[in-house]
């Protein structure tokens, strides 16, 4: 078709009625509303598109990531993950994801010090909420309520259309963050809880938070480095389900510390970040390399899932997991030992790559398939995974919440329901 006869739009007959209607193309999408007008019969309500699992819906714009799911391409405002990871540390990587560009030297010296400074803020009396719970509750059940608690610490939050306020919650909920992660560790394990430090940086303090003896125990830089490359491939994914919770939450001017604690709930689900627990479960479970053939016929059955494995975006290798694979050996030499499973996780994905069942559904490793591993070896417990994934997926989380606020197209979020139930009965 010549460029000038070719037209962005699309043309639709409802063969109900033989009406006919034009649909403008923009971006790659159709405005589900414009179907609205199809109507079989003046009290119809109007044609609505039927996608339960948002499998092929835009549900706003953004400008934050860019996800190629064929060519296994994730970039964070344009930047390939690839670079961002190898370059800068996690709070140049924030900088980037919320202001849209990468921060000149004063600009980061400045961003950092607030971030720091809110990290020595977290308000004391917090950890009575933690000392309230069990020690063997889940990490992710406790972040929740830690979340929403130093939410009540932060009424003024509530102006969500202050885009000042906004900036100042959002630098806050970064920097307290890594606190109450922490906190969750020591309290699982029974140990006191430990104060950050100002002169350290963000990966460090965490660290030394978590495994450190005091203010100025020296952390691994192995450790230290590990986890800046995993903070910052797990900073930010478009519009996954715990962002799109996220987004929602926004839509409903929810307070920011109560739209993280929602999304925290999202992303703790097995099929979401939870996976990074639920892969080590799996592949504990299943033992050693020689069952690793059995387990895989298992699945093709149905009768097992095959954790860290799938995505509902990438039809490739997950861009996040290729990095992981390298980092992995880099942090098992650099701390001399390997994880045990390593070997039963790759012969299952030598499996998964060369089986029509794989194969054919384009099932590739995704990040959750080898960053558990990674982190055993750092030292954390298996339930505590997920935590190490929320933390940096924060700041992804708050840049979203000001774009939602700050796009005139957004609404309250409220999709339609398909009503099958009973029409009206009487008692
Ligand atoms: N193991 C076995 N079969 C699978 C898997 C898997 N992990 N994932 C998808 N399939 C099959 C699925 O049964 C279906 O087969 P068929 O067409 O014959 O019915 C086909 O592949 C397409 O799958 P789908 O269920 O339509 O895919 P989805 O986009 O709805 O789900 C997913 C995506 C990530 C939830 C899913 O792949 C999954 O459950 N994976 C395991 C959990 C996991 O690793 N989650 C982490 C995702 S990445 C990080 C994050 O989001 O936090």
């Amino acid at each position: 078709m010549s460029e000038a006869s070719r037209k962005e739009s699309l043309s639709v007959r409802d063969n109900r009625t033989g009406h006919e209607i034009e649909v403008a193309i923009q971006n790659g999408t159709v405005p589900a509303m414009d179907f609205r007008q199809l109507k079989d019969g003046s009290d119809d309500f109007g044609l609505m598109v039927y996608d339960p699992a948002f499998t092929n819906t835009a549900a706003g714009k953004s400008t934050i990531s860019f996800i190629d799911g064929g060519k296994g391409i994730l970039r964070y405002r344009g930047y390939p993950i690839e670079e961002v990871a190898e370059k800068f540390d996690f709070l140049t990587v924030a900088y980037l994801l919320l202001h849209g560009e990468l921060p000149t030297s004063a600009q980061e010296a400045e961003f950092k010090e607030v971030v720091l400074q809110e990290m020595c803020n977290v308000p004391e009396h917090l950890s009575a909420v933690l000392e309230g719970m069990p020690r063997d509750g889940h990490p992710m059940a406790k972040m929740m309520a830690l979340i929403s608690a130093l939410g009540t610490y932060n009424p003024e939050s509530r102006a969500v259309r202050d885009p000042d306020v906004r900036k100042r919650h959002t630098l806050r909920l970064i920097g307290q963050l890594p606190v109450l992660a922490a906190w969750v560790y020591r309290h699982g394990k029974g140990l006191p809880l430990q104060a950050p430090n100002p002169f350290m940086g963000y990966e460090e303090n965490f660290a030394a938070m978590v495994f450190g003896s005091g203010r100025n125990h020296p952390v691994n830089p192995v450790v230290v480095n590990a986890l800046r490359v995993a903070f910052i491939l797990h900073a930010e994914h478009e519009f996954n389900a715990g962002t799109t919770t996220m987004r929602v939450a926004a839509s409903a001017e929810t307070d920011p510390y109560s739209s993280v604690a929602a999304a925290t709930a999202t992303l703790a689900g097995p099929l979401h970040g939870g996976a990074n627990e639920a892969v080590l479960r799996m592949l504990s479970e299943i033992g050693s390399v020689e069952h690793a053939g059995a387990f895989m016929e298992a699945v093709k059955r149905r009768e097992k899932k095959l954790m860290g494995f799938g995505h509902r975006v990438y039809k490739a290798m997950d861009p996040r997991c290729a990095y992981l694979r390298q980092m992995a050996d880099e942090v098992f030499q650099g701390l001399g030992k390997e994880n045990p499973k390593l070997g039963l996780a790759l012969e299952i994905q030598k499996i998964a790559l060369e089986d029509e069942y794989f194969v054919s559904r384009n099932l590739y490793p995704n990040v959750d398939w080898l960053s558990g591993l990674i982190y055993s070896v750092l030292g954390f417990p298996v339930e505590y995974f997920t935590v190490l994934f929320l933390v940096p997926r924060v700041t992804g989380w708050l840049a979203h919440y000001d774009e939602v606020l700050g796009d005139p197209e957004q609404k309250i979020a409220r999709p339609r329901q398909v009503y099958l139930g009973e029409g009206e009965r009487h008692v």
